[in-house]
């Protein structure tokens, strides 16, 4: 359908040699025809960051008003039960890139520790991993990436950019290394930034406490050192570590909240009420300077992640505060690329994808003011492996001509997926040296069958195994099991209030027996069902712990990029721009 007859191909190579030929005789640069990928469809994939799949108009929601999404939808096909490998940002998207689970890459922890934390530490996807984007570069795609990556940079020191996304495939990147936090804006509530203020408060109260006691000369007797030297090396101490827990903001502001053009630092600290207007420009530009060539460019938003960085013309917008118009401006910006595709005659050659990352932060608020976004009818949010709310997300795809429109799949499917999906419309082909988890979602789309074709997918929380599906394809049911549950704060609200994510492991239940649902009947996972009145109880759950099983034993040995010495802050990763002592710049202007 997307391909031309082959008389008309024969026509068109024969125009384009022509046109190569006479290109050299007038010595221009030879004409690198499409007619070769005309079959290589362009890809443009929609990430936004925290988005809740209640918080769109098309999934069921009535007050907010996100029409590009939805139209999207209406002339594309519709996922109602798409799901994120994980429930937070950095495995989530490894999980989307390489289309594996976060455990077979290393792209989580054990620990507690859920995402890459500084911009210079030094865990990151590993260079041995392939991401979709490396497969489409090899096949002829120009290949880029707008907005957030919090997959890693450097290695060893601040420029070998081992994890760089110019080093998994991408040609062109401008965006944050790291991604949009609350530090980002010092007047945002951030877990990290208390953390550090705490400690660092604490070491200055333990170095006042020292020269004070050595000061007052009780224990210089046991210390060969000269009085005075000590108590004047501790007072400054004392002083230092107060100023820096004073200044922890403005120090996370520079580490982590910077722009890269490739591989440059451009700006630095990042000037928030840029970046919207930035994104968008760079993304026209990608799509006018690409389009005769295929293209992947995936736009990874910084929407709708706190500190809702929105522009004046969207203030007051929404009828949900700041989030709803942060969303709503999120919304108009994926209108705007599309409109971009329109103008530039793209879209019926381009296969578009939206999702969020995962669910939304039902523990972003302050007060009675939600900041995080909205799960639907779905339990739980952002962090829960298990809970639906948390990995549940919006999914559509849009190719005219070759996907029905209006399509609504019901079917389980992994955000996994889009990696040998695109791989293979691309005309490459899925490594075979490793396990790939994704499946491709091609003949599902298209409705050449009604059936995904994952039998099982597991929910992992870091490493630990929270919960799992079966889908019964002879009976038509999907069930999900449930081996461990965050213990909610204050008992019964849903969520962890009080922290930043419910954890994974330690403050929470074991289930023996698990927790049964059929998902199929109860998407909203309120009634467990009975061990005892359940006839197929013990079958399914026997099915999924030999499928976990099987899993495990399928992983090879591998680093732990989330680990706590990949995941600290080691200043000599740290990329910058400007020169001592005038750190900063800003060459985006
Ligand atoms: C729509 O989204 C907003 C923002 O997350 C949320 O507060 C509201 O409850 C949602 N409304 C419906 C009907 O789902």
């Amino acid at each position: 359908m997307n391909r031309a007859p082959p008389i008309i191909q024969g026509a068109l190579c024969s125009m384009n040699c022509l046109a190569a030929l006479l290109g050299v005789f007038l010595g221009l640069k030879p004409v690198i025809g499409r007619d070769a990928s005309q079959s290589q469809p362009n890809f443009l994939l929609l990430l936004a960051d925290d988005l809740g799949i209640g918080d769109i108009g098309c999934y069921g929601n009535s007050t907010i008003r996100t029409p590009n999404i939805d139209r999207l939808a209406e002339d594309g096909v519709r996922l109602t039960q798409h799901l994120a490998a994980e429930a937070v940002c950095t495995p989530s998207r490894a999980a989307f890139l390489t289309g594996r689970y976060p455990i077979r890459t290393g792209m989580t922890s054990g620990n507690g520790h859920r995402v890459l934390q500084w911009a210079a530490g030094a865990g990151g996807l590993p260079a041995e991993e392939i991401t979709f984007a490396k497969i489409l570069k090899e096949q002829g795609y120009v290949t880029g990436l707008i907005g957030k990556w919090h997959l890693g940079l450097n290695c060893h020191s601040s420029s070998d950019h081992c994890h760089h996304p110019l080093s998994h495939g991408f040609q062109h990147f401008l965006g944050m290394p790291l991604g949009m936090m609350g530090d980002c804006a010092v007047a945002e509530p951030s877990e990290k930034r208390m953390k550090l203020q705490r400690r660092l408060h604490l070491c200055s109260q333990v170095a006042a406490v020292a020269s004070l006691t050595l000061a007052a000369g009780k224990l210089t007797r046991l210390i060969r050192a000269p009085r005075w030297m000590l108590v004047l090396v501790l007072a400054a101490t004392t002083a230092m570590f107060a100023a820096a827990s004073r200044h922890v903001g403005d120090f996370i502001i520079y580490a982590d909240c910077f722009l890269m053009r490739n591989h440059t630092v451009t700006q630095q600290p990042l000037r928030l009420e840029r970046v919207t207007g930035l994104m968008l420009r760079e993304a026209e530009t990608f799509l006018q300077r690409n389009k005769h060539h295929p293209f992947m460019l995936l736009v990874s938003f910084l929407h709708v992640h706190i500190p809702l960085v929105t522009t004046e013309d969207f203030h007051r917008r929404s009828k949900h505060g700041p989030y709803g118009d942060n969303v709503e401006e999120m919304d108009w910006m994926v209108g705007q690329i599309l409109d971009t595709l329109d103008r530039e005659g793209l879209t019926d050659n381009t296969l578009v994808y939206f999702a969020s990352d995962h669910g939304g932060s039902l523990e972003s608020r302050v007060g009675h003011v939600q900041l995080g976004g909205w799960n639907g009818g779905y339990r739980g949010g952002k962090g829960m492996g298990g809970w639906e709310g948390g990995i549940r997300v919006p999914g559509i795809f849009r190719w005219p001509g070759v996907l029905p429109a209006g399509r609504v799949v019901d079917q389980p499917t992994s955000m996994m997926d889009v990696f040998p999906t695109v791989v293979l419309l691309g005309g490459g082909a899925e490594p075979k040296d490793r396990v790939i988890d994704g499946r491709n979602l091609l003949p599902l789309l298209r409705g050449e069958t009604q059936h995904s074709d994952h039998e099982f997918l597991l929910h992992y929380c870091e490493v630990f195994l929270h919960a799992a599906r079966w889908v019964q394809r002879d009976r038509g049911r999907v069930w999900k099991v449930h081996f461990m549950t965050p213990n909610f704060h204050p008992e019964g609200a849903g969520a962890c209030y009080g922290s930043a994510v419910c954890p994974c492991f330690g403050d929470v239940t074991e289930h023996d027996p698990p927790l049964l649902f059929d998902i199929s009947a109860d998407p909203g996972e309120t009634h467990p069902l009975n061990p005892d009145s359940e006839p197929e109880f013990h079958e399914v759950v026997g099915k999924l712990r030999q499928e976990a099983v099987r899993q495990w034993s399928s992983l090879s040995q591998i680093h732990q990029q989330l680990g706590t010495i990949y995941n600290i802050w080691r200043p000599w990763l740290q990329p910058r721009c400007g020169e001592f002592p005038h750190y900063g710049c800003d060459l985006e202007e």
